[in-house]
This record gives structure tokens, C-alpha cells and sequence, in this order.
């Protein structure tokens, strides 16, 4: 604790106040923009004053914190510089607190807060708005609002700190069963992969229905293969190893493809140019083979789950089944997406875009999840300390299987309930 502040200033990771007792500052692992670089050097952890609240907010006392790939973007700066974008909003503090995921307890609220309590047991979703903006008051989607925003990515004061605030609205029922960190680890990509999944009609899973889902062992994939399994379909995991192939079987996929058997990935090559082409689509040729082998029928995916972007959606275009949806919410190697249209409109297939999801739509994953009919694939558990090193392994793709959280203001990992 920095020598000018006493216990009231702030109090040490993982000891409380009493409930409600709101200490002037926190710890926080954050970014500064003079660290934009690798993640392992751009999250430092500081104390920094606690977030005042307005009266439809939330200040909720972080025990755990998801680890998600948007954070990942944010200690380098890129594609956006998260600060200047926040700054040129009017917002004055030169430091960003990430985390789009977390669990804890509701420590103070606004006076027009109704919905929760001082002492509630949360988790956090990641959609947040204005609701006074015009286009909102006027009945537009939260979701297509200019002021929709990723709350811990394109606003401040997310999960990795002692407090962090949030809009009532992101507020849901923390499953009893799961330990702090479990919870604070599914709701970003749960939601995410619901919407995927289940909310582009026709395009939702049905009983019989094959889907590609490209990293399985992923945070998404991890969340997707299981959605898939509990609506009947027949998830085919992507993965680039033997341990991540045995994880996704064991979430329940029919069968996995290991892309490292492939060597047509990236930017589609120029169709005149028949030398560069025909390698490719040989490649191609063949991984839609492995997909029909490893399900054991002849049929193509009616949804392919796509997040990976530039180096694989030449194949996602392809291998999509006639009248199928390839659909997308990420691109993590790349923005260029080369689409042979000869397949697109021959197939009449759908290139979707998807973006987090609706909070009727969290809600409905976060039932799934308090039913046990989806669980979240726990990696191991780190601390605060943590964030930098396992934003690094994810940036780097060396991160291990399933769901990464951290914890925050928890005394310890393994706790299923809360006693100051
Ligand atoms: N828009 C949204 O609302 C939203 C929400 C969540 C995530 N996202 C984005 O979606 C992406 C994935 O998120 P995540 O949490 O699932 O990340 P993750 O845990 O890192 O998983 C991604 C998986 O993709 C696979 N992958 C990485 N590079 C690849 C490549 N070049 N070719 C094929 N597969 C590759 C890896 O699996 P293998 O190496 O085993 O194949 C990895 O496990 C990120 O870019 C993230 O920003 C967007």
C-alpha cells in the first residue's frame, strides 16, 4: 500500500470492509498508454481512486475475473487505442481498467436502482449503453445504439480491480454452485456464442444439424460446443493440438479436425492465377473431406462458427453448406475476409455478422448455465498478478484449453460463497 494511505484509503486484496463500506481507492491491474505494446508489459497494478457511481449504476466488489482476447487488443493499442478513443469522448482519465467478465458482490448502488441489492451475488455481462441516448429513447436496439459499447474494453472501470461499475442492466444472478472464478469466466463468450448459435434465425441449431466450430478448445469454443450438444447438434471442433482435440471431446464434440494436417490457410489466392489456385483448393477439397470422415455421413456444416477470420474464412465460405451460415464476431488473425462469391450466391449461403449479445439473451445463457446444462471448461486459476502473463499466453495462442479467469478480491480460488 502506497506509505500516505491508511485502511480507509483502501484495503488489501482479498480482506473486505463491511458490506457496503466503500474505501476511496483501489487496486487495479490497468493499462496505461506508455505500456501499449506486449501484454505481459502493459498491465501493471496500481491504486487508483474508486469509480463514483450515477443513480442507475451498479459498484460491484470484484471477487473474480474472466480473461477474454479483447483485453488482449488493449495492452497493444490496437486496432484501437482504447485511452484516445475514451478521451476524445470527454473522459479524463489517462489509464484503462479492462475485464468484460466477472463475478462478485453488489457493494453500493444508484438511487434509481431497483433490481439489485447491496449484498447480491452477480455476474457481469459486457453489453452497456446509454440508455438517455436518442436513438435508444427512441426505440432503437440497445444493440445497434451509437452508444453501444463493450463495458472493461471501450469503457473504463472494468473487472480487474476491487470495484468495478456497471449499468443495472448487466447485472445477473451469480449461479450458486460455481466458485467465484467459474462464474466470472463464462458470460462474455457464453453470450456471444449464443447469439451465434441460436438468435440468426433460420440459422439455429437444430436436432441432426452438423456445425464447424474453428478454435474448440478456445474460450468460445469451449462455451460453443457445448451449446451445440444441448441443442441437438453435432459440434465439430477445430483445434491445433492433442490436448485441445481431448478437451473439446471431453465438452462433448462429435469429432475433431487438427488444422495443423492443412496447409491452405490465409488470404485466398487470386482465382486467374491457376498455379497458386489449385494448391489451395486441393486443400480445401480436403479439409471438407476430413469434415464429412470425422462426422461420418456426407454432409456440410449448416453453421460454421467462425471467430478466426482472414486465415480461415476462405474455407469457412467453402465447406458451408448449401443454404447454410457462416457467422462471425471475430478475427483474430486478420480483418481480411476473401470470399469466392462463385460459392457464396451459387449456395445461397449467409456471411453473418455477430457481436456479443442482448441482455434477454444473457439471461438465457446465464439459465442454461445456473440449470448445469452448460458448465464453463476451467484453465487454471491465477491471481491479479496474473492478467498481463495470461493475456501474453493468449495473444501467442499458448494459453491452455477452456475458460481463464483470475482471481481478484476472492480470499482464494475454490470458494463457492462470500464472508467478510
Ligand atoms: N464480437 C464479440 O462479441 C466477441 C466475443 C468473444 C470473442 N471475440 C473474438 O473472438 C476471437 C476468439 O476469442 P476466444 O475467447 O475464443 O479466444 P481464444 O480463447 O484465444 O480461442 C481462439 C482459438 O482460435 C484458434 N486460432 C487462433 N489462431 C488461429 C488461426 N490462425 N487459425 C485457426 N485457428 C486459430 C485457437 O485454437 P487452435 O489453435 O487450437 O486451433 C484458439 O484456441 C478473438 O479475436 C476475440 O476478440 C469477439
Amino acid at each position: 500500500m502506497p506509505s500516505k494511505l491508511t485502511s480507509t484509503d483502501v484495503f488489501e486484496l482479498g480482506t473486505t470492509p463491511s458490506l457496503g463500506v466503500v474505501p476511496t481507492k483501489m487496486y487495479a491491474s490497468l493499462i496505461r498508454a506508455s505500456r501499449y505494446g506486449e501484454p505481459k508489459d502493459a498491465f501493471e497494478v496500481e491504486v487508483v481512486d474508486t469509480p463514483p457511481i450515477s443513480s442507475h449504476q451498479v459498484l460491484v466488489m470484484v471477487m473474480a475475473a474472466g480473461i477474454n482476447f479483447n483485453n488482449a487488443w488493449a495492452a497493444s493499442g490496437k486496432p484501437v487505442d482504447v485511452i484516445a478513443a475514451r478521451q476524445k469522448r470527454g473522459e479524463s482519465e489517462d489509464f484503462h481498467i479492462g475485464g468484460s467478465d466477472a463475478s462478485g458482490v453488489v457493494w453500493a448502488v444508484g438511487d434509481a436502482v431497483t433490481h439489485v441489492s447491496v449484498g447480491d451475488h452477480v455476474v457481469l455481462c459486457c453489453s452497456t449503453w446509454d440508455r438517455y441516448s436518442p436513438d435508444v429513447k427512441a426505440g432503437c436496439d440497445p444493440m445497434f445504439s451509437s452508444s453501444f459499447r463493450i463495458w472493461g474494453y471501450e469503457t473504463n472501470y472494468g473487472s480487474f480491480a476491487q470495484f468495478t461499475k456497471v449499468e443495472d442492466f448487466q447485472c445477473f444472478p451469480k449461479p450458486p454452485h460455481l466458485t467465484w472464478e467459474e462464474a466470472s469466466s463464462y458470460m462474455l463468450v457464453g453470450a456471444t456464442a449464443y447469439r451465434q448459435l441460436m438468435c440468426w434465425p433460420p440459422h439455429t441449431v437444430e436436432p441432426g444439424d452438423p456445425v464447424l466450430i474453428w478454435g474448440g478448445a478456445g474460450g468460445l469454443g469451449t462455451i460453443a460446443i457445448q451449446l451445440v450438444r444441448e441443442f441437438g447438434g453435432r459440434p465439430i471442433a477445430v483445434v491445433s493440438d492433442a490436448e485441445r482435440a481431448e478437451f473439446c471431446m471431453s465438452l462433448g464434440a462429435t469429432g475433431v479436425i487438427d488444422r495443423t494436417e492443412f496447409d491452405h490457410w490465409g488470404r485466398l489466392p487470386d482465382w486467374g492465377d491457376e498455379t497458386s489456385f489449385k494448391p489451395w483448393a486441393s486443400g480445401v477439397r480436403a479439409f471438407g473431406k476430413k469434415f464429412w470422415e470425422v462426422l461420418g455421413e456426407r454432409r456440410n456444416p449448416k453453421i460454421v462458427f467462425e471467430h478466426v477470420g482472414e486465415s480461415t474464412i476462405p474455407t469457412s465460405v467453402y465447406v458451408c453448406d448449401t443454404a447454410g451460415m457462416i457467422v462471425i464476431c471475430g478475427g483474430t488473425s486478420g480483418y481480411n475476409a476473401d470470399v469466392d462469391l462463385r460459392y457464396l450466391w451459387m449456395r445461397q449461403k449467409r456471411l453473418q455478422g455477430s457481436h456479443f449479445a442482448t441482455i434477454e439473451q444473457c439471461s438465457k445463457l446465464n439459465q442454461l448455465v445456473i440449470d448445469g446444462r452448460v458448465k464453463p471448461g476451467m484453465a487454471p486459476v491465477g491471481t491479479i498478478e496474473d492478467i498481463g502473463a495470461y493475456h501474453q499466453q493468449m495473444a501467442e495462442n499458448t494459453h491452455p484449453p477452456g475458460n481463464m479467469a483470475v482471481i481478484v478480491n476472492a480470499p482464494s480460488a475454490g470458494l463457492t460463497d462470500f464472508s467478510a
